[in-house]
Parts: structure tokens; C-alpha cells; sequence
């Protein structure tokens, strides 16, 4: 390179590196913060302009194939692109998504994310503190016992006593307990491995993220033992202690019952109470040397909690007296959290927080020390003792610290009391819905969680001419009807998710496999409605049943069409 050459080379790196320095970061003093806010404005319009009225974006150009994703993607050689232009751009590359806050967005438990946390989130990441320990974090990290401290005292333990660390969603909270409970088995299992046999129990509605746990954790997805469920998705606890007695004299261990404090579909709550006084009886009668870990899965119904204090003869909020009776049977259950060892939450569930943040919550400390790595192993972090380094015991090493301290954010800007706005808002709107389809079960359509916990409607789909009442009953205690009618619950929320999701008059709900389970045990497939939005309103949810009842009305037609033409096939 001669001379010429290389001063021109300097110069072409430098112009890179400025661009870098003026486009891409927050310079170290703020001076180009208008590049920061503009780009966030950007990005935002970029997508509020196209998103039409519906509750899908929008799919104008097509959603590419994963094939054709496979082919075209690459990293670009130069740095052709512009920020701007491919912020600008940013709506072709969300077609398809849902759009929470929609108000015929009711598909799942997926909140708006509020925007206070949403703020502080992107600021406080502009520093990158790694809340793998204080020494980085500084005091942004305190904002995870500021948190552990605050729910522990909605929960009612010693704020004092516990422990709590921010973890990579609700599968991971269950994770962190059985993996406690498996160290009050097996003291040594982290350094030895597992040795005996080691069982977890809980009921059937209990989410599939414990299988996974107890599949990664080597107990063995099999040795998650699954008891049967009432209606309302709570566990028969007589059956757990029956099954309890039994593993115990197989000579296997129980490293942890699971509570249910919120079942994914009905918010079913266990009393953990009577969960506790089945574990101290089970000590006591068996002589166990060690206590069985009792964990709640609350990632959903933890956040009740916040009505703990609410009035309910006051009523400040002017909720309704079916939604006060509603709330205050929850409020009766999750209160019992405070007998669990240990308990999940996730706010980017009923926290109206963004994905990823949730927390397990552990009522003696002393517990989550037991997880505590050999301070060897971990040879380039923790030099100052001094500070709070939760990354001595956390599965992850790096851990947004700035995730934390929004998470706080929310909870310290919606308070209690914006939380018991947004869920009783729930709370009602889920009576509207079913007001509403109970109205129409002439088109078969019916309940199909009659014992109601939660502000989420499950609905059973009929073909039309059968009554939905009768049938319901039916097939809640025979085994071949139910499977007989859940074709036609699946075909028909297939056929919405294809034709009525998308456009502006579309409308988004899901469905569950296992929206309840019926006296045999059998899980029973139905449509779903969450209403968490703080937008929909009597109005919207009266017109998603109008939208809903048209679309039966059609898909009926629909599906005798098609049956009459394969019969004469
Ligand atoms: C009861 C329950 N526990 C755990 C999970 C898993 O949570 P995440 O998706 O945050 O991992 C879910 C998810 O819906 C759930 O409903």
C-alpha cells in the first residue's frame, strides 16, 4: 500500500468509524440523544402507520417462506444501509405479529407492555449493566431486592428472610424450585448427579414447562408425576397425599410439590395451605429426612396479590359485585402463597411488562443458597464481597440489570392500585364475553369453564342443531363424544385462524387443548379469550361475540359443505 493509498484508507476507515460514533450509539455525553429519540420515533411510526384497525399487522407483502429466508439471508458486506432506512422499513418486518392492546386481541395472556418500563428499559440499557453482579450494576441491580422485598410483603412472608432472583421466563422459575427441591434430596447431586430415584408432583393442569424441568434436570419428564384435577383446575388434594404416601413407600423421593396459583387456562388456585399441612404430615409419618419443596407456579396468579388491600366494601374502583365476588375468590386462594417455599411470577404476563421478565421468589434464603457455585469455577467475576452478586447462584451469567430495574419501574409507577384497575378491567370484561356467549348458544357455542377462576373465557363449539348443554355434559363424563366434538372445536379455530384473524374487522383468539379437564381426566379442547387489554371495552367485546357468532354461523356451512361433498366422494 503506498502512501496515497493508505492515508485514503485511513480516511475511509475514519469516515465508518464516525458514522458509527454519530448514528449508531449514544455518545459517552449525550450530545446526540436527537439521534436516539428520533431513531425510537422512527421505528414507531414505521409501524403505527401500517398497522391498520385489526388485531394482526397487516400481511401486504407476503410472509416469506422459511426456506426462502434460509437462501436470502446474509450479513450485508458494507454498511450500505442507512439506520433510518431500514427503521423506515420496519413495518414489512412484523407482518403477521399480533398486536397486544388491540382490543380484539384476546388470543393469549399477552399484556401491553406499559411504557413507563418499556422508557427505562431502553435508557438504562444504553450503559449495559450486567446484573451478573453489583460491581457492574451499581445500584441499578438493587432494584431485584427492591423487587423480592416488595412481593414478598404483598405475599406475606418475612421480607427479611427471603430471596428472590430475575430469571429467563416462568419455565425457568420452575426450574430454580425443583432444582432446590432437589438439593434438599440430594445435597451433593450438583457436583455427584442425581442418585435414587426422585419424583416431582403435581396436578394435570400444571403447565408443561415443569416437564421440561424435570426433563433438563435429569429427574426424568416420566417421573413428573401427574394427579387429576377438579374443574376449576385446582388439585385434588386427596388425591396428592394418596399418590404422596405411595411414591414414598416405592422409596422414591418427592423433591418438590407443585402448587397450581394460576392455571394457564381458568387461573385455577390451589389453597397451599392444605398443600403445607400435607407435607408437615407427610415428614412426620414417613420420618422424611428431608422436607419435600413446595413450590407455587403463581407466574399468573401472583399478581392478584395487589388486591390484598383493596376495599372491597368501599369498592373505590366502582368494580361490579360479580366481579368483586370474582376477585375475592382469587384473592381467598393466592393469599395462601405464603405457605410455598418458594413461588413464580411473570410480569410480562399480568404484569404489563415486556418479555422477558420474571422472578422466583423464595421464602428462606437460605434455600437459594444452596445453589451457590464453588466461587472457583467462576475465576473472571465477583472480586468485591462486598457487593450484591446474585450471579453466584443464578443460572444465567449475563442478566439485564436494566430489565430489572424497569420491571421496578412498572411496579412502582401502576402501584396497587394500577393493578387492580387493569385486572378487575380484565376481571369484567371476562364476564361481558361470557354474558355474551351464553347469550348465543343457539349458534353451539358454550362455555366450556363453567367453574370460572380468571377473566379468561374457554368456548366449546358445537355443530349447529346439537344443544351445547346437554352435549357439554355429555361429553364431560364420556370420553367419545368429547373427542367426536373437539373436531369440531379445532376445525373451526383453525378455520377463524386462516379466515377471520387478519384485515380490519379481523379477530384474534386461540385455542387450548386443555381448557379444563372433564370428570374422566380428559383434557377438553376450546376456544380461548383473555381479555387483558385495558382497551376493550363492553362495546369491542360485544362486537368480537357479534364477529364470533357470524363467523360459527359461516364455518357451519362451511364444514357441512365440505362433509357433504366427501360423502358422495
Ligand atoms: C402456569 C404457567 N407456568 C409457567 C409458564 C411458562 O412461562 P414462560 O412462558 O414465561 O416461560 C406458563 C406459560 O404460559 C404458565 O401459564
Amino acid at each position: 500500500m503506498n502512501h496515497k493509498s493508505h492515508k485514503a484508507h485511513i480516511k475511509y476507515g475514519e469516515k465508518i468509524l464516525n458514522n458509527l460514533r454519530d448514528k449508531y450509539f449514544l455518545k459517552p455525553d449525550g450530545s446526540n440523544l436527537s439521534v436516539v429519540i428520533q431513531s425510537v420515533q422512527l421505528a414507531l411510526q414505521s409501524l403505527i402507520k401500517k398497522q391498520g384497525k385489526g388485531p394482526i399487522y397487516p400481511i401486504s407483502k407476503g410472509i416469506p417462506r422459511i426456506s426462502e429466508v434460509v437462501t436470502n439471508s446474509k450479513i450485508p458486506l458494507k454498511m450500505n444501509k442507512t439506520p433510518s432506512s431500514v427503521l423506515k422499513n420496519l413495518s414489512s418486518m412484523v407482518q403477521g405479529s399480533i398486536k397486544a392492546g388491540n382490543p380484539l386481541m384476546v388470543k393469549n395472556l399477552i399484556p401491553v407492555p406499559s411504557i413507563p418500563a418499556l422508557a427505562s428499559y431502553l435508557a438504562v440499557s444504553t450503559y449495559m449493566p450486567n446484573g451478573v453482579s453489583g460491581e457492574d450494576s451499581g445500584q441499578i441491580l438493587l432494584a431485584e431486592i427492591a423487587c423480592t422485598s416488595a412481593l414478598s410483603k404483598l405475599a406475606g412472608i418475612d421480607a427479611n428472610n427471603s430471596a428472590g432472583v430475575f430469571t429467563f421466563g416462568g419455565t425457568a422459575t420452575n426450574l430454580y424450585a425443583m432444582k432446590i427441591g432437589l438439593s434438599k434430596v440430594f445435597p451433593n447431586h450438583g457436583l455427584e448427579g442425581l442418585k435414587g430415584n426422585v419424583v416431582v408432583i403435581e396436578s394435570a393442569p400444571a403447565h408443561y414447562s415443569h416437564k421440561t424441568g424435570a426433563n433438563w434436570l435429569g429427574i426424568g419428564q416420566n417421573n413428573c408425576i401427574r394427579i387429576s384435577s377438579n374443574p376449576d383446575q385446582t388439585t385434588k388434594l386427596d388425591e396428592l397425599e394418596k399418590i404422596c404416601h405411595k411414591v414414598i413407600a416405592e422409596g422414591k423421593l418427592i423433591a418438590c410439590i407443585n402448587a397450581v396459583g394460576g392455571t394457564t387456562s381458568n387461573l385455577g388456585i390451589d389453597d397451599v395451605k392444605k398443600i403445607y399441612e400435607i407435607r408437615e404430615r407427610l415428614v412426620e409419618t414417613f420420618h422424611l429426612s428431608y422436607r419435600p419443596h413446595i413450590h407455587m407456579d403463581s407466574v399468573l396468579g401472583w399478581a392478584f396479590l395487589n388486591f390484598i388491600n383493596y376495599d372491597f366494601k368501599k369498592n373505590p374502583l366502582n368494580f361490579s359485585g360479580r366481579a368483586i365476588t370474582q376477585i375475592k375468590k382469587i384473592v381467598n386462594k393466592i393469599k395462601t402463597i405464603k405457605y410455598a417455599d418458594s413461588f413464580g411470577v411473570d410480569f410480562h404476563k399480568t404484569g404489563y411488562v415486556a418479555y422477558v421478565s420474571s422472578m422466583v421468589i423464595i421464602k428462606d434464603k437460605m434455600d437459594l443458597m444452596r445453589l451457590q457455585r464453588d466461587i472457583n469455577t467462576m475465576t473472571p467475576l465477583f472480586q468485591d464481597d462486598e457487593v450484591y452478586s446474585p450471579g453466584k447462584f443464578t443460572m444465567e451469567t449475563s442478566r439485564s440489570s436494566a430489565n430489572i430495574l424497569a420491571t421496578w419501574i412498572a411496579l412502582q409507577t401502576f402501584g396497587q392500585e394500577g393493578y387492580q384497575a387493569l385486572l378487575g378491567h380484565a376481571i369484567e370484561m371476562g364476564i361481558v364475553f361470557r354474558d355474551g356467549i351464553e347469550k348465543n348458544y343457539r349458534a353451539g357455542l358454550y362455555i366450556a369453564n363453567q367453574e370460572q377462576f380468571g377473566p379468561d373465557i374457554f368456548v366449546r363449539c358445537y355443530r349447529y342443531g346439537l344443544d351445547p348443554q346437554i352435549t357439554y355434559e355429555i361429553e364431560m363424563k364420556n370420553d367419545n363424544v368429547l373427542k367426536e366434538n373437539t373436531k369440531i372445536t379445532n376445525a373451526f379455530a383453525l378455520w377463524l385462524h386462516k379466515n377471520k384473524s387478519a384485515g380490519n374487522r379481523g379477530f384474534a383468539i386461540s385455542k387450548s387443548s386443555a381448557a379444563i379437564y372433564t370428570h374422566t381426566g380428559a383434557p377438553m379442547a376450546a376456544l380461548r379469550i383473555y381479555p387483558l387489554s385495558p382497551y376493550i371495552t363492553v362495546d369491542s367485546a360485544n362486537k368480537l361475540i357479534k364477529y364470533l357468532v357470524k363467523a360459527k354461523m359461516e364455518f357451519d356451512t362451511f364444514y357441512d359443505n365440505k362433509a357433504k361433498s366427501e360423502h358422495n366422494r
